[in-house]
């Protein structure tokens, strides 16, 4: 297994909209291992695809609780019904976008029909937490971030701090 690079707003590969992935071989299931450990490294609860540079529907999560056994799910073509519309306001961050935490609303309640690590077919209806994961990731997918959420002025601001960061790193 190895670590991957993760990709940080506002880089434009993270823009990409992901492919459907045509065959869950042997080549996929190394990915998601690699994700897998990317993530649990970077203490993240969900990573897409398209965060590590490889534009393919794909995307893992774990939202146990440190002290619990991981529990991770792999969602491989994901697509998503909303079941409930009303809207769940949660604190959400993202490993592309480190350090930064901001309440953003979406449905409360999703069902989610993908493919599995092992190239079956699953439906999961899910609510808190895992549904804002589950939107989290797809957006990402679909080249969409969470700050897309934020007004301009606070994702400039996030943006600008992140940019300035990026540029002290590759100068020391
Ligand atoms: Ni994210």
């Amino acid at each position: 297994m190895s670590l991957l690079e993760i990709l940080e707003f506002p880089d434009p590969r993270l823009r990409k909209k992901a492919l459907p992935v045509n065959k869950v071989d042997a080549a996929i299931k190394q990915t998601i291992d690699n994700m897998f450990e990317t993530m649990y490294s970077a203490s993240g609860i969900g990573l897409a695809a398209t965060q590590v540079n490889i534009q393919k529907r794909l995307l893992i999560i774990d939202i146990a609780d440190e002290e619990e056994d991981p529990n991770p799910l792999v969602f491989i073509n994901p697509e998503i019904t909303v079941i409930d519309p009303e809207p769940y306001r949660h604190e959400e961050g993202c490993l592309s976008v480190p350090g930064y935490y901001e309440f953003v609303e979406r449905p409360t309640k999703v069902l989610v029909k993908a493919l599995n690590r092992e190239g079956d077919p699953i439906e999961m209806e899910a609510e808190g937490l895992l549904a804002v994961c589950i939107q989290h990731e797809i957006d990402h997918l679909n080249g969409k971030l969470f700050v897309d959420y934020l007004s301009v002025l606070k994702r400039q601001r996030i943006k600008s701090k992140l940019e300035k960061e990026h540029k002290q790193k590759a100068s020391a």
